[in-house]
């Protein structure tokens, strides 16, 4: 039984700033993603901190705001069956050091925090992070 979804995807400061998104993008569509919706922007400190609210305890919770809020990133809807998984198991593991051969961040991440990636962690994220990004 097929299960379309949609996931938020974004391309972060780090790999804008190296002009990967054309490449990345491509991995997504060669995935068999389709980029419903995208836009290039530049948030700030505020909104960052809204977007990864469920990381307000952590001790990692400024750097990161500031790092997301440092540079232009793009934000998209993506669409394919299972399409929440798929992107995990395709971004790999969230610090690129331990992520698969293959993977996105194994192949475009720097470090933890300049990992190049982001992607929803469940389908009810999903809806929240897209809500956060493309309600008008
Ligand atoms: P992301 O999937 O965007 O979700 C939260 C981000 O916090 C994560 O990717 C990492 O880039 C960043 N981060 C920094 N330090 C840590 C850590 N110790 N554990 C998890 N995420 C971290």
């Amino acid at each position: 039984m097929s299960n379309i979804q949609k996931t938020l995807s974004i391309i972060k400061p780090d790999a804008v700033e190296r002009n990967l998104q054309d490449q990345i993008k491509q991995d997504f569509i060669n995935n068999g993603f389709e980029i419903i919706k995208e836009k290039k922007i530049h948030i700030s400190k505020e909104e960052a901190e809204s977007f990864y609210k469920v990381h307000e305890s952590k001790p990692f919770y400024n750097d990161l705001c500031t790092y997301l809020s440092s540079g232009p990133i793009i934000v998209m809807s993506l669409q394919k069956d299972n399409a929440v998984m798929d992107n995990r198991k395709l971004m790999g593991a969230t610090n690129p050091t331990e992520a698969e051969e293959g993977t996105l961040r194994k192949k475009y991440g720097i470090s933890i925090d300049k990992n190049s990636v982001h992607g929803s962690d469940s389908s009810e994220n999903a809806k929240i992070e897209l809500d956060f990004f493309f309600k008008n």
